[in-house]
């Protein structure tokens, strides 16, 4: 609740990345990290690092983590239960004098949710070495370029190639998040062992239509890219509704769009807007989302408009590690709680540092499934159930 209280004040609970706020939450977190003994550093890509020294000095780190920045009006548990469960965790076997034999990472990756560049998870992006030195060219709406952001938050764009770890680089990753959806709670469950992250390809879309004066331009003569806009996305819609009657789940949203000259008396020439596909299925969400481009293009021909397409990223679906999985489970078993193996239709820093070592994921349920808004809750007993199984799963796989 501490560090959710750092928000833009009207706008609950909104910790955007880059923003005055997330530097605010990450002095916050920095101290909190500090009083529990740990080593706390920014590497170049600007993510937080509290690192614990293990007694055994072992060769690789178990991870732990997930982010704090959040989605404009967004909730208070959504990346932020993942970095203070890690914390907890560290702190009950700091407590404990139960040093661990590994070292312990705790990482706040920057830039989870799409942040102002268009583009998530920036932080694991770069710790897998997958962050293109063209993308530190993107520009917020304020022209800023990302590479300038990532310095503002005490990375280093020029040396990027520093935060970036190999293959094999740890022992295992763990990170808990609430399910953001309601399998759990239907089922009356309070630990979720998560089997696979679902792929994310996002496109850019803009329909190049004609503006013109809205009172003395005829309906006729018109080339209203809104209107074209409008019929896409039903299309989207549509299409993705009939995808789903026949195949694997797969999701299409547009949920971000912009309108010019955006005017109550003109008629809309141009209008961009965010095409977001997901689907735990590599080769349909490829088949779809190709699909959908060439309704568009069809659609935007037949009204006599252009429409441009420009990828912004896409992902492949991840599986968790078996061992990961294995060692959530024997602790939820030590705690005596059930568990339900599930898929994430969320993205997650989990995804990259996958390319790390054996990632794997504890869901807690929350209250009706909703997530990135305001109501977004988890009581206290679902965290601390989830942190309790967090720790138990780091000794498992300290155990190795
Ligand atoms: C992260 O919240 C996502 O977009 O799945
Ligand atoms: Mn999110
Ligand atoms: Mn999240």
């Amino acid at each position: 609740m501490r560090l959710s209280e750092i928000t833009v004040p009207d706008q609950p609970w909104t910790r955007r990345s880059f923003s005055p706020e997330f530097n605010r939450g990450r002095q916050w977190l920095t101290e909190e990290f500090k009083s529990v003994g740990l080593n706390v550093s920014t590497d170049t890509a600007g993510n937080l690092i509290g690192r614990l020294n293990g007694s055994a000095k072992k060769n690789l780190p178990i991870m732990i983590g997930s982010h704090s920045d959040t989605v404009p009006f967004g909730g208070r548990f959504d990346g932020i239960l993942g970095v203070l469960s890690g914390l907890e965790a560290i702190q009950t076997l700091k407590e404990n004098g139960a040093l661990p034999a590994h070292d312990i990472e705790l990482v706040d990756f920057l830039a989870e949710e799409p942040s102002e560049f268009g583009l998530s998870c920036i932080g694991s992006k770069a710790m897998a070495g997958k962050l293109e030195s063209e993308q530190l060219d993107l520009t917020d709406g304020n022209g800023r370029k990302l590479g300038d952001a990532i310095r503002s938050v005490g990375g280093d764009p020029e040396l990027l190639h520093q935060a970036s770890r190999g293959a094999n680089s740890i022992v295992a990753y763990l990170e808990i998040h609430i399910e953001q959806a309601t399998r759990l709670e239907s089922a009356g469950l309070s630990i979720g062992v998560v089997t696979d992250i679902a792929a994310i390809r996002r496109e850019n879309i803009r329909v190049v239509g004609r503006a013109d004066h809205a009172g003395a331009t005829p309906m006729g003569l018109r080339k209203d890219a809104l209107v074209t806009a409008a019929y896409l996305i039903s299309a989207t819609e549509e299409l993705t509704e009939a995808a789903n009657a026949s195949v694997a789940a797969i999701v299409a949203t547009i949920g971000k769009l912009s309108v010019s000259p955006n005017a109550a008396n003109a008629v809309p020439g141009e209008v961009e807007f965010t095409l977001e596909v997901r689907s735990g299925d590599d080769a349909k969400l490829k088949a779809h989302t190709d699909g959908l481009l060439k309704r568009y293009r069809d659609i935007a021909q037949s009204r006599e408009q252009a429409v441009h397409v420009q990828q912004v990223s896409c992902g492949t679906s991840t599986k968790s590690a078996a061992k990961v999985m294995r060692a959530i489970e024997t602790a939820s078993q030590n705690e005596g709680l059930q568990t339900m193996q599930l898929s994430s239709g969320a993205g997650h820093d989990a995804v990259y540092v996958s390319h790390l070592g054996p990632a794997g994921m504890i869901f807690v349920p929350c209250r009706d499934g909703r997530s990135h808004t305001p109501e977004e809750w988890v009581d206290e007993v679902g965290c601390a159930r989830g942190a309790q199984v967090l720790l138990g799963a780091l000794l498992e796989l300290d155990k190795e």
